[in-house]
């Protein structure tokens, strides 16, 4: 009889509490994670940063980072890649406006956990949560003919274009 007057036990309610919060979780975790990356839509940066590789997502780097970048485009990883003093300004202010840290972005800057803005880094593929995120790609994967390199997301991200990693 008493069974069913005892209030259920504080662990049973903990554990219908955290059952119910884990659905929408669970959702996400099958959808690849749901995070996008805002893309680039000013035409401008989108033609000077997208001519050679993907117009990264302005929001996979701390503002300081693509102030260094800007800073030297004439060496570019071994390329070339300078514009105008006022091309470069303008693309710079978009940049920054839009990095990982200036505010909005929430995956942006959870991919920017532990990252230095006092010396920071050049790459998208240095940061250790996105090296985190690729430790199951191997060697060989990387250097396939049709990927050529960490930095060409496109190859393994199809919609990368459109600011989605998750598949
Ligand atoms: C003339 C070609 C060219 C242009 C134009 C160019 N880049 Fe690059 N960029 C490269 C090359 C080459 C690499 C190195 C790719 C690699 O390591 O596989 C690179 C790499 C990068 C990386 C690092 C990618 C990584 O490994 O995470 C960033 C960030 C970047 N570029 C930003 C820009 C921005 C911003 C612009 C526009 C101002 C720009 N690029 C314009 C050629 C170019
Ligand atoms: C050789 C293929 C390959 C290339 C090239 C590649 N990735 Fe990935 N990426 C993967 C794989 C595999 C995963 C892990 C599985 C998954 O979550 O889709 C992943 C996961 C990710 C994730 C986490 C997705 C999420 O929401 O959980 C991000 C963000 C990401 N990549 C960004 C990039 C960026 C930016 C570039 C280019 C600088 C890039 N990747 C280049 C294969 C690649």
């Amino acid at each position: 009889m008493t069974r069913f007057t005892t209030p259920p036990s504080p662990a049973l309610f903990l554990g219908l509490l955290v059952a119910v919060f884990s659905i929408p979780l669970l959702k996400n975790a099958q959808a690849g994670g749901g995070h996008t990356f805002p893309p680039v839509i000013d035409r401008l940066v989108k033609a000077e940063c997208g001519a050679c590789h993907l117009a990264f997502p302005p929001s996979m780097l701390p503002a300081a980072s693509w102030r260094r970048l800007l800073g030297d485009l004439r060496n570019h990883f071994g390329d070339d890649a300078s514009v105008d003093a006022g091309t470069a300004t303008r693309i710079g202010d978009y940049l920054v406006a839009n990095a990982g840290d200036s505010g909005g972005q929430r995956y942006g800057s959870r991919l920017l956990r532990g990252v230095s803005t006092v010396n920071p880094p050049l790459r998208i593929t240095e940061l250790p949560k996105w090296q985190q995120e690729h430790r199951k790609v191997s060697e060989r994967e990387w250097r396939q003919k049709n990927v050529r390199g960490k930095a060409n997301c496109p190859a393994c991200h199809a919609d990368a274009e459109r600011g989605r990693f998750d598949d």
